[in-house]
This record gives structure tokens, sequence and C-alpha cells, in this order.
């Protein structure tokens, strides 16, 4: 196996670096890594040789946009371990996402690798404000999903107490939560929406449990989602990012300071923003898809995937040298366009959330008569305000999505408790056409 890259920048020693040292390691860093995955990884080599580019070709860090794009289609072709770098003997673990369709995408780690995601998730829990000695309640699914295990590595090289609830079974992580009194809770912001509506069920205030700080991630969530989490259990919500092609969770990760975007762990990860329709890269401000270089990685090198997340690139707040990326506002693959109109499910959450008689809990139906496709906005009512007072809101959430996005919905009332509630990633939209 190519070595390492073999400078001695610490995981601990990385944050600290000014922005000059930090593109310097990313240099040597990068050239390292465009070698180990066209040496040992024939998808790169045939594309890199097509490309006409050499790994000697990569000279700065702007020569990286001489390099071919992978896609998660790339990934697929090679499925299960064509993409892998590393002998199958020196592959620690394997996780895979489930993807909606057809075959799953395979990702290996080394114990290098491991170790470097345990130390990047720890320190994204630093950043959330998590301390050594605190009890973290995971709800991330254990198993093949990068979620539960990943988080479960970072708290414990932290320092901090592990319990490995997984998903699911939401009477007991009620019950868990209150008997164990953890301090800090791991699992999508929509999985909490179900958790504290059955705390209230089981008699339990949400805003007087242990919990101060919720680690969410997994899937986009607003602003307004976040304020409505954190007043309704009285904790700091913060946005991890990441995914399983990448490395897993922890990627990128918002402090609890400053609550503006999560801060790419940009000493492993180098992110580019690009134009999904032309592949040019755009500058720092411009909004555009995220695509991710991975610097450090072994078993599963990625060079420039295109993430199909949509976001701009933002200059480091509580980490100065680490540039943060703004909310996602979704992915190109959810993005609905209705008669000429795009719009995003986030989109629906941000106005939705700010009527207060209605709840966060929604879904979308896409459908379609004749040539005209419609939108419908299933929505449920607060079990403790009146129809009326519900139905009013509703056309106040048609009008200001009129407003705006643009276009014309239909927006129907749900009784309490009647749509589906989340276990993990929630799936918002329906498309019945
Ligand atoms: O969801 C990894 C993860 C686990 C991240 C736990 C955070 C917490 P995948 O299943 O491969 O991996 O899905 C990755 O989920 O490309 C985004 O579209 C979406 N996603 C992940 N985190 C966020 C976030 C994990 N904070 C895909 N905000 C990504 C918005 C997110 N979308």
């Amino acid at each position: 196996m190519t070595g390492m890259a073999t400078d001695r920048t610490s995981n601990a020693d990385a944050v600290g670096l000014d922005p000059e040292q930090l593109r310097a390691l990313q240099l040597e860093r990068l050239r390292w890594s465009v070698r180990h995955a066209f040496e040992n990884v024939p998808f790169y080599r045939q594309a890199f040789e097509s490309a006409g580019i050499l790994p000697d070709d990569i000279r700065s860090l702007s020569d990286l946009a001489k390099l071919p794009f992978t896609t998660k289609n790339d990934l697929r072709e090679y499925y299960p371990f064509g993409m892998f770098a590393v002998p199958m003997s020196d592959v620690r673990r394997i996780h895979a996402s489930s993807g909606t369709t057809g075959r799953p995408t395979v990702v290996g780690y080394t114990q290098t690798d491991l170790d470097n995601w345990a130390d990047l998730v720890a320190r994204s829990l630093s950043a959330a404000g998590v301390k050594p000695g605190w009890r973290v309640h995971n709800a991330y699914g254990y198993g093949l999903f990068t979620g539960g295990l990943g988080a479960h590595a970072g708290i414990e090289r932290l320092g901090a107490t592990v319990i490995p609830m997984s998903g699911g079974q939401t009477a007991k992580q009620v019950q868990l939560i209150h008997d164990f009194e953890p301090d800090a809770i791991m699992c999508t912001p929509t999985y909490l929406l179900t958790i504290a509506d059955a705390m209230e069920e089981a008699g339990i205030d949400p805003r007087s449990t242990s919990l101060k700080v919720g680690i969410l991630g997994a899937e986009p969530w607003t602003n307004e989602m976040r304020h409505q989490i954190e007043q309704r259990l009285d904790i700091d919500a913060v946005d991890i990012y990441g995914l399983s092609e990448v490395m897993g969770p922890g990627v990128a990760m918002e402090a609890a300071a400053t609550k503006d975007g999560p801060h790419i762990w940009e000493d492993h990860f180098l992110p580019e923003i690009i134009d999904p329709s032309t592949g040019e890269p755009v500058p720092d401000g411009e909004p555009g898809e995220l695509v991710f270089t991975s610097l450090t990685k072994q078993a599963f090198p990625v060079i420039r995937y295109r993430t199909r997340d949509l976001t701009r690139l933002l200059p480091g707040s509580a980490y100065p040298a680490m540039r943060r990326m703004e909310k996602i506002t979704g992915r190109d693959d959810d993005m609905i366009i209705l008669r000429g109109v795009n719009l995003f499910p986030t989109q629906i959450e941000e106005i939705a959330l700010g009527i207060e008689t209605l709840t966060p809990h929604f879904i979308l139906e896409l459908t379609r008569q004749g040539h005209l496709d419609s939108l419908k906005v299933r929505i449920e009512r607060h079990p403790d305000v009146d129809l009326a007072t519900c139905l009013a809101a509703a056309e106040v959430l048609k009008l200001r999505i009129k407003t705006s996005i643009g276009t014309s919905v239909d927006v129907q009332v749900e009784e309490p408790s009647s749509l589906p509630r989340s276990e993990g990633k929630y799936k918002r939209l329906y498309d019945l056409r």
C-alpha cells in the first residue's frame, strides 16, 4: 500500500493552522491522494489517462480542476469492492448506503481511516460543545449506515460515554433519556421531533430532560427547524454533515458558538463548488453543487466526487482556517420543478414552521392531471388548537408559498399523529405521478 502523506501534522494540531499552512498541507496531501488513487484503482487510472492528466501534473491546488469528476454511478459500476485502493486484507470495516434504487454504494476503511474518522467526529463533538465525561445518547442507526458506528467511535474518542441506542424503539429512547440522563443526543432532526412527541405522550416535558445539545444531521433541515427544536427541548441544536462516500458523519460540523453552518474539516477533505450544469468551478460565496476530494483516505479515496448537495462556501468563523458551507438547502435530486418553478422541500419547511398553529409534521405529494403537475402539502394540526384556526393557518401557508416561491400548492390539514413519523432520514416527498 502507498504510505500516508509524509507530513506529521496531527488531527489535533490541524485546527490551529493558519490558512497558508493549511493550503500547504492540503497540497501535499492532495498530491499523495491523487497518486494513491491513480496507482491503486483502475477506474481512476483510466479516467485520468483519458483526461490526459498524470499525478505529477498536480502542482498547485488549482490544478485540481484538471481532474475528471467521480459520480455515484461510477461507484456503483464497480460494486462491490472495485473502487478500493488497498488489498482487502487491509480493510477493517465496510459500510454501505442503502440507495433507494439498485445496488448500494459500498465504502471501505483501513485502521488509519477509522482512526481519522473517530478523530474528526471527536473534533466535531468538541465544536458542538460536548465535553469529555459527558454522556451521549446515540440514536443514529447502527449497521451498514455510517451514522451509528461513525458517531459511536467519535464519542468514545472524545472521552465521553456512549449510549449506543441506535434508531427506532421510540418509547425506549424516551425511557433511556429519562433514566440515563445523557447530556447530548445524536440523531436526525426529524427523529428528535418524534422523540419529543413521544416524551409528551409519556407525560415528560421535553424541556425538563438532562439534554443540553443535539448533534443533528443526515438530512436537510432549516434554521426555522433549529429554533423550533431548541425551544421545544431547551437545547442547543447544531448541524453535523457528512456522506458515506466521503467518510460518514463528521466531514463538516457547525460550531455551537456561532451556529452559522458547518465548518468543513479541510485538512482531510478539499471542497469545491461547481455549476451543476457545466461542471465549471464557481468562486467561494457562489451557490452550486458541492464536490469533495479526499486528502488522506487509504481504502476508498474519492477524487472530485459530486455530492449533488447544493450549498455555498463561506469563510471560516469559529475555526478561521477552515471554510464553512451554508446549511444545505437540498440535493439536486430532491428539487421539485412545479410548472416551471424550482422548489425544495426545505423552502416549504421554512415557511410552514413560521406559522405557529401548524406543526412541523408534513409531507409533500406530487401528482399529475393531464399535463399539469400539482403539489399538495399535507400538514398536521396542533392537537390543542381548534380546527377552524388551523384551516385559516393553512390558507396563510398557501398564500406565503405563493408569494415567496411563486407557485400555487394545495394545503390539506391532517389530524394530529396521522402522518408517518420519522425514525431516521425522513421521507418528505411522495412522487405519485
Ligand atoms: O447521512 C452521514 C451522516 C450520518 C451525516 C449522521 C450526519 C449524521 P449518507 O447516508 O451517505 O450519509 O447520506 C449522505 O445525506 O449527501 C446529504 O444529502 C444528506 N446529509 C447529510 N448530512 C446532512 C446535513 C450520512 N447536515 C447525504 N444537512 C448527503 C443536510 C445532509 N443534508
